[in-house]
Order: structure tokens, then sequence, then C-alpha cells
């Protein structure tokens, strides 16, 4: 299997509580790459243009509220199948269903609290790091 990459967001909730640094480091300590990372505090235009696909879903408005209360942290995560294996180390979307050891069941503390973003297939990852870095931005490590 080739290398590959994801998308992640640390969320507002996890960067306020001070678990960027342990996040990242499960991150790593799985096998990954960080292949570019920036913080940014996204405006609600920005925010709803992310998570535009939930546009029609009951919680979107409440989601970029969320997203948009205080910086989040990107990165581009690369390795051997990455999207999969990422959404593996992060576990199910609500954090009272996730595996013990995942990141969400770890850090999150709801369904939309819930700590991390990954991207569910290799088109959205695309599309997603394209959103937040440039070429130039993206490293080949
Ligand atoms: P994420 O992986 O960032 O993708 C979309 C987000 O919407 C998801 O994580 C959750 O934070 C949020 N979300 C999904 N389902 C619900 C829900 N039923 N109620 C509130 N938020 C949700």
């Amino acid at each position: 299997m080739p290398s590959s990459f994801t998308l992640t967001l640390i969320k507002p909730d996890a960067v306020a509580a001070g678990h960027t640094g342990k996040i990242l480091q499960h991150i790593c300590q799985a096998g990954f790459r960080i292949t570019a990372m920036k913080m940014v505090h996204l405006s609600e235009q920005q925010a709803g243009q992310f998570y535009a696909v939930h546009r029609e879903r009951p919680f979107y408005s409440d989601l970029v509220r969320f997203m948009t209360s205080g910086p989040v942290v990107a990165a581009v995560v690369s390795g051997e199948n990455a999207v999969e294996r990422f959404r593996e180390l992060i576990g199910a979307t609500n954090p009272a269903q996730a595996a013990e050891g995942t990141i969400r069941k770890l850090f999150g503390q709801s369904v939309e609290r819930n700590a991390v973003h990954g991207s569910d297939s290799e088109a959205n990852a695309e599309r997603e790091a394209a959103f937040f870095f440039s070429e130039l931005e993206r490293f080949n490590l």
C-alpha cells in the first residue's frame, strides 16, 4: 500500500483544554508523519465552507458556531493507508461509542466536541488538505 495522507483538525475544545501536544504525540506514536501543520481561528464563512457537506443537517449551525469558538490546529497526516488507519486511531464520531485508547475516547466530550476531525475518504482528504494548505506548505517527508 503506497503512502497516502489525511487531514486532521484538533478542534477548539481540545486546543482550549491544552490537549494539542498529547494528541500530536498519539498521532506520531501510531506511526504517522505530520507533513503540514498550522493553527488557525476559522471565520464562520470558512467553517461553513469546510463543513458544507453537512449544511442540511440539524447540527450544522451549532457545529459552525463551535468550530469558530477558538483556534484549531490543522495538519496533514501521512502514512500507509492514512485515511482508514487514522479513522481507527481517532475512533467513532461519538466519544461515548469510541473504542478504548482512541483519541476521541481519551479527549472527546460529546458528539460535537469530539476533539478531532479526520477525513472520511481520499477524495475528501485531497479537498480538505487543499482547503488549509498550499503546495508550498506541504512536505514529502
Ligand atoms: P467531524 O469528523 O469533524 O465531521 C462532522 C462533525 O459533525 C463531526 O465530527 C461531529 O463533531 C459533528 N456531528 C456529527 N454528528 C453530529 C450530531 N448528531 N450532533 C452534533 N454534531 C454532530
